[in-house]
């Protein structure tokens, strides 16, 4: 594996120091939970041109072709509870929006919890991993996926999926992107650590939420419902508002779809 330690690379206070750059690699993730047990730093970055067995969520497979999208990892060692750290998925995924939106121009919005859509298709995923004992958070890997110069997609995602390129019309530079994703994260970041949940970020990522008030599908695996979403709670979960009544859901144990789309 060919790799390069670059920590001048990105202009952020921390957030990307260091940057290690890898022309190509199984998994981001696989590959910064390897050095976070080796006792590599908070702020870490794996950027891989390609992957070869890129991961999604719920076991699914990431398409991970080289040079046309972003791939990375950042490893962090937040001292926060460990049911807290679900979390970090919203905020991760609010930095994302916000640097596509500054670099790109682009209208963004979040999928709850994580996915980042442009003209209701989606853009990236973010899958998040952890390794925590009672109490205790060893470190958090935050996985990134930004399709950015794909003018085409696989038939079975065809319908959902799009790229930076395909919707701005302009190529756009993934360096820049990068750096500001980063630099957007380390703020984000610093107001979720003072409370250790969404308080201070709740109202900025539901304005931002493509699910707002639109009607979606829960599915948990035994059982499934349609409801209205609302908005999300200090806590990251998602109000659903379901026969009279208003139910929380919790990332991670469910999968939320829209009933007349993607969202
Ligand atoms: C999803 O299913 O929406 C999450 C996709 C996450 C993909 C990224 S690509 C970089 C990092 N490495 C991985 O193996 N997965 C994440």
């Amino acid at each position: 594996m060919e790799q390069e330690k670059q920590s001048g690379l990105l202009r952020t206070s921390w957030a990307g120091k260091p940057c290690y750059r890898l022309e190509n690699v199984d998994s981001t993730n696989e590959y910064a939970k390897k050095i976070a047990e080796q006792g590599a730093e908070h702020g870490t970055l794996i950027l891989a041109k390609e992957q070869t067995r890129g991961k999604g969520r719920r076991g699914r497979a990431w398409m991970s072709p080289k040079g046309d999208n972003i791939y990375m990892s950042i490893l962090l060692r937040p001292q926060i509870e460990p049911n807290n750290a679900s979390m970090l998925t919203l905020v991760a995924a609010m930095a994302v929006a916000e640097g596509i939106r500054e670099v790109s121009g682009l209208k963004t919005q979040i999928k709850w919890p994580n996915d980042i859509v442009v003209q209701g298709k989606k853009v990236c995923g973010i899958l998040t991993e952890m390794s925590a004992e009672v109490g205790k958070v060893h470190y958090v890997v935050i996985g990134i996926g930004i399709n950015v110069h794909n003018r085409d997609f696989p038939q079975e995602i065809r319908e959902t999926a799009t790229s930076l390129d395909l919707q701005a019309g302009t190529r756009q530079d993934q360096t820049e992107l990068v750096e500001a994703i980063w630099k957007a994260f380390e703020g984000y970041y610093e107001s979720y650590c003072k409370t250790q949940d969404m308080s201070a970020l709740q109202e900025k990522y539901n304005r931002q939420l493509a699910n707002c008030d639109q009607a979606v599908k829960v599915l948990n695996g035994e059982y499934s419902y349609e409801g209205i979403a609302r908005g999300i709670t200090p806590k990251g979960e998602l109000l659903v508002e379901t026969e009279g009544e208003t139910r929380l859901v919790s990332s991670g144990e469910v999968s939320v779809r829209g009933i007349y789309g993607y969202v």
